[in-house]
């Protein structure tokens, strides 16, 4: 997370279009249909639909989302309603495929009186734990205000409707993104087995300015200890942002990050938050792995990265990473080997912490979620929360690059 920028979660703005351009393609002929969705066939590509737009003096930003296993894809982000006292997590629903959107719930701090003003995190249970049945959706989020930052568990047992609050999972100080205060930041979610893990930014150990840490529980209530996960032997460095993917085709796990001032304080490319990843057996256990700097196209991205896999196009599938400043987004097709990263073009807009989901039953179909980019401001006309639907396969064949001339 940058310095200052927090609480700048909740003003927003700047980009110069409020209307977000939305394209529909025809499908490609090499797509079958995808199933379920009677007589309304789903687009197979769209381009920054708009999901909600903040009104005037707000920002919206920070973009997370699940699909649910019925195909519904809930997504929120941070925002601040000017007509409440307390911020809230506004959750929109699509039934179809991301074309459009409603306003279904409104999740809300229930515990600690301060709202619920950032980072927020989804996911959908797939196997029952701690009472919760599979198919529980699980948010998180930062209930944070001028005392406390707070990472809390909430649980929604109708697909987003209404929320309960399950647990807190840490607690840190104000928020304060100096080294030697002592917030947290940033959950996400990811179980292994029948735990699940809830990793997120920490600067509370003495040790690391900040670190990257997870806790586990096998009952969603009681959280066991701190396990680092990115903690660098150089206090001053701050490794922030957590993202994981999975690559069944070897079993590994990717932990992405970004990493200032970078190791050894070294910065090829002249960006603040240079982009890092490491690659684990188990997600648990990233602490046993080296941190490896993501380059490729003469450049690396630049804070927030939020990495996902998609079998597309076979062989060991792609990995695809996107940052806060560049339209762009990474792609390796060999299990994150080094000298593989390629940068290619969409159409996608750039946006702070930007979220990238995989359909789970059209694996070529990769969505990009986009709020407000770090820097804008809330007087600037107001920036919509967008989602583009793009093809894996027309990705890696650089079918997109026609929109570096636009
Ligand atoms: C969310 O909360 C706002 C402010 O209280 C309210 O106006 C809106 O109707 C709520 N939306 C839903 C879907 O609950
Ligand atoms: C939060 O703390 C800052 C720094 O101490 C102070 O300037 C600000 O007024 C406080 N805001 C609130 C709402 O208490
Ligand atoms: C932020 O933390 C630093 C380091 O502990 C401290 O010096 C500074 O006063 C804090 N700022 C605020 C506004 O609390
Ligand atoms: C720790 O990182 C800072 C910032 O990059 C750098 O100035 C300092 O030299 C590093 N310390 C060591 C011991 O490498
Ligand atoms: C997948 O990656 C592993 C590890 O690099 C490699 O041994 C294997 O040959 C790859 N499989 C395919 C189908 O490319």
């Amino acid at each position: 997370m940058h310095l200052l920028q927090w609480l700048a979660v909740t003003v927003p703005v700047g980009l110069a279009s409020a209307s977000a351009s939305a394209e529909a393609h025809p499908p490609p002929p090499h797509r079958p249909p995808p199933p379920h969705h009677g007589h309304h066939p789903p687009h197979a590509e769209f381009f920054n639909r708009p999901i909600f737009t903040p009104p005037q003096g707000t920002k919206a930003s920070y973009p997370r989302a699940v699909e649910l296993s019925d195909g519904t894809i809930l997504a929120t982000l941070s925002w601040s309603d000017p007509n409440t006292k307390l911020p809230y997590f506004p959750i929109f629903q699509s039934k179809d495929d991301g074309w459009t959107w409603e306003h279904i719930s409104n999740l809300t701090d229930d515990v600690n009186g301060i709202g619920f003003g950032a980072q927020p995190a989804l996911y959908e249970l797939d196997f029952a734990l701690g009472g919760y049945p599979e198919g529980t959706v699980l948010a998180s989020g930062n209930s944070a205000d001028n005392f406390s930052t707070n990472i809390d568990v909430y649980a929604s047992l109708n697909k987003g409707r209404t929320w309960e609050f399950v647990s807190n999972v840490a607690r840190g100080g104000r928020p304060n993104t100096t080294n030697g205060a002592d917030p947290i930041w940033e959950p996400f979610f990811l179980p292994y087995g029948d735990t699940m893990g809830v990793f997120y930014s920490d600067q509370r150990d003495p040790l690391h300015g900040q670190k990257l840490a997870h806790q586990e529980s096998t009952d969603l209530r009681n959280w066991g200890p701190v396990v680092n996960d990115v903690a660098s032997l150089n206090y001053t460095n701050r490794p922030g942002m957590t993202t994981i993917a999975h690559i069944p085709t070897v079993d590994k796990w990717v932990f992405a990050y970004e990493f200032p001032p970078a190791a050894g304080g070294i910065n090829w490319f002249g960006n603040e938050y240079p982009i890092y990843y490491k690659v684990a057996n188990n997600p648990f256990d990233f602490r046993y792995a080296d941190g490896t700097p993501l380059v490729g196209g003469e450049s690396t991205g630049n804070g927030s990265p939020y990495v996902v896999w998609s079998p597309v196009p076979g062989g060991n599938g792609t990995l695809i990473v996107s940052d806060a400043d560049n339209q762009e987004l990474w792609t390796n097709e060999f299990v994150g080997r080094p000298d593989k990263w390629e940068k290619r073009w969409q159409p996608g807009k750039p946006a702070y912490s930007r979220a990238l989901h995989v359909s789970r039953r059209d694996p070529d179909a990769l969505f990009v979620f986009s709020g407000a980019m770090f820097d804008d401001e809330e007087d600037g006309p107001p920036v919509p929360f967008v989602v583009t639907k793009l093809s894996v396969r027309k990705l890696l064949d650089g079918w997109y690059d026609f929109f570096e001339d636009q």
